[in-house]
């Protein structure tokens, strides 16, 4: 029988993420305005807004890109506000960008087996040997990048510099490159940007098979209201940097300032 103490208790209780009233301001500028919400465990958490809105802003305060004026962001309870981005991607916090991150120069299977290379455990001494150990390290990390290649259906293109991709595949390297670091939280910045109608649909039902494989939590951020609203749980809709609604797609599609302030009169 496990006996849990009571902190054990509260620290699975509480929800994975949790932001409490997040401020951001860029001089004059209000970015954030006092954002609350919080992302429980193995949900898909959709974020919406017209551009400006604060959402990329919000993403760079949850992965510690850019500090908050105020407020705190929580990890499994626990206040994170003030780490370094690598410490919450190594907690399990992940993204990736609207603007892409790649080495473009760099083979798409480089490109991964650059963002798996030194995994928690592995000790960099061992590395400078070229150890058994090592070695075996190497192998694993081939290995795991092929698999990560295959899930997002890539394997064709391994040997393409990153740079040459179209950029649905771009977009499908970047969320491979953040699965590497195996997060159980996803963040995902307009996944589907550039992406034509069947890519679309088919990252629909990636998100959906990533997150049942990977055991994840996923916050996205989409333009497209309707493919969000296909694949999140809940959401929540910024405007000008205040959070106008939270709900279930159903509950926030019916939202009076929702409907006013972002979808202009017509529900979406
Ligand atoms: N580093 C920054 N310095 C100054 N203003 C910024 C900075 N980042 C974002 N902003 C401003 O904050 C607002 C929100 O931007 P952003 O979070 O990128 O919106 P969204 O992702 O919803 O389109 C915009 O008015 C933008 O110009
Ligand atoms: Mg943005």
């Amino acid at each position: 029988m496990t006996i849990q103490t009571p902190a054990a208790t509260a620290a699975s209780a509480a929800p994975l993420l949790e932001v409490q009233e997040l401020t951001c301001r860029f001089g004059g500028l209000v970015a954030l305005d006092r954002i609350s919400f919080a992302v429980q465990p193995g949900e898909i958490f959709g974020l919406i807004g017209p551009n400006g809105a604060g959402k990329t802003t919000l993403f760079n305060l949850i992965s510690g890109l850019t500090p908050p004026s105020s407020g705190a962001v929580l990890w499994r309870g626990t206040p994170i506000t003030g780490l370094p981005p690598f410490r919450r991607n190594r907690l399990g916090l992940a993204r990736t960008f609207q603007n892409l991150r790649l080495f473009d120069g760099l083979s798409v299977l480089d490109n991964l087996l650059v963002a798996l290379r030194r995994q928690p455990g592995e000790s960099l001494l061992g590395g400078l040997l070229a150890s058994g150990s090592h070695r075996r390290a190497d192998r694993q990390r081939l290995e795991r990048a092929d698999q990560l290649l295959e899930e997002l259906g890539l394997e064709a293109l391994a040997e393409r510099p990153a740079g040459t991709l179209a950029y649905g595949d771009r977009r499908r390297l970047e969320i491979a490159r953040a699965l590497a670091t195996r997060p159980s939280l996803l963040l995902l910045d307009e996944p589907a940007a550039g992406m034509n109608p069947s890519e679309k649909d088919n990252l629909c039902d990636l998100i959906g098979q990533l997150r049942r494989r990977h055991e994840l939590t996923v916050m996205v951020i989409e333009h497209h209201v309707s493919l969000l609203m296909q694949i999140c749980d809940r959401m929540a809709v910024l405007d000008f940097g205040v959070r106008i609604a939270l709900g279930t797609p159903k509950q926030v599609r019916h939202d009076p300032r929702v409907i006013e302030a972002y979808l202009g009169g017509a529900p979406p």
